[in-house]
């Protein structure tokens, strides 16, 4: 079994694959490129050569990023040709069923039969992908985030017969690629996009029923609890805001909006055992040394007003600077 990965063959060099070749051909691995054509393929890599240097140019890449990509990122005529000898093959083509299972014949006829086999799908379950995939036990989602050479998170999905020891494989070279990664359970939508989407119907419904307008939704989201996301996820903003505040809240949605706004059974669970998060130093996060939370304190105090430096120093993106 292949234990580190040194080479990389990613298939669809579209938004998604030229970002994810970027990255991993930066932090030093070999990668070779195809899309659906040898044009499309060079054309792609005359893109993302110019976009390598403008981006370190801007100090949006780190010094010497451009002459790594250029070192390491090569293109091939054909899909075979791409992953004939590569220890990793990451697809990255359209989110259409049928495209994704042609791809992962044609990757398996030619690649060697221990490589692994990745693929970027937003949704699909790697159990409708699996089925296109020969020794299904090496293949697994590794799902980048857009844009790709900024975002650093990467969900990991595997299958039911995926062998579990790919999941250190696969997260060393994420990390060589300076990503974070975390293994989630194989379901539509997986984690993200199941709580971005969640996020986008409300919203959606807030303004469909004259509550708020979409740019005074954005403001909100944006300069309220999206504040604390970069530092902090629901959790652990719950176990700092208390879990007892938080049983009561829900109290109201539960009556106004029904079951679907119910209080969590494993919030409730906590509350019912006296664990409030920081206050009582148990919560959703396990349990903490009061040194501890009263670091965690000090972290989240610097990290908002750094993050409110930021900001200013960023001044507001396009959509909003004329408000
Ligand atoms: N765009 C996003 O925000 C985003 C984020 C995360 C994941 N994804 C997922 O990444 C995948 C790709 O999305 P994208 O946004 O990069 O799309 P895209 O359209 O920019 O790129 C897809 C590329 O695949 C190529 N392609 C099509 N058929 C091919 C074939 N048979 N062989 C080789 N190449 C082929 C296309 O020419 C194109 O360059 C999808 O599964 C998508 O759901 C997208």
């Amino acid at each position: 079994m292949i234990t580190k990965i040194e080479t990389v063959a990613v298939i669809g060099a579209g938004y998604m694959g030229g970002g994810i070749a970027q990255s991993l051909a930066a932090a030093g691995m070999k990668v070779v490129l195809a899309d659906v054509s040898p044009e499309a393929t060079r054309a792609a890599l005359t893109r993302l050569l110019r976009e390598a240097g403008e981006f370190e140019a801007q100090g949006l890449f780190a010094a010497g990023s451009a002459a790594a990509i250029e070192a390491n990122l090569s293109i091939a005529d054909s899909i075979e040709e791409a992953v004939r000898t590569v220890d990793f093959v990451e697809e990255v083509v359209p989110e259409v069923l049928a495209i994704k299972h042609e791809v992962f014949k044609r990757i398996c006829a030619a690649a060697r039969p221990d490589a692994i086999i990745g693929t970027n799908t937003s949704t699909l379950p790697v159990h409708t992908l699996a089925p296109a995939v020969t020794n299904p036990e090496r293949f697994l989602t590794v799902h980048f985030s857009n844009p790709a050479p900024f975002i650093p998170g990467v969900e990991l999905v595997c299958g039911t017969a995926t062998d579990r020891a790919l999941i250190p494989v696969v997260k060393d070279m994420l990390k060589r690629a300076g990503r974070n990664s975390a293994e989630v359970a194989d379901t539509p939508g997986f984690v993200l996009n199941r709580l971005q989407y969640v996020l986008l119907k409300e919203a959606n419904s807030i303004v469909e029923e004259g509550i708020a307008s979409p740019k005074d939704v954005d403001v909100i989201v944006r300069s309220t609890f999206g504040f604390r996301l970069p530092f902090f996820g629901p959790f652990a903003i719950a176990d700092m805001a208390g879990l007892d505040v938080y049983a009561n809240c829900f109290k109201t949605f539960e009556d106004a909006y029904g079951d679907r706004m119910a209080t969590p059974e494993l919030l409730k669970g906590l509350v019912a055992e006296g664990k409030f998060g920081a206050k009582t130093g148990e919560g959703f996060t396990g349990k903490h040394a009061p040194e501890k939370l009263a670091k965690l304190v000090a972290y989240r105090n610097n990290a908002y007003a750094r993050m409110a430096q930021l900001l200013e120093e960023l001044g507001p993106s396009p959509l909003v600077e004329d408000d």
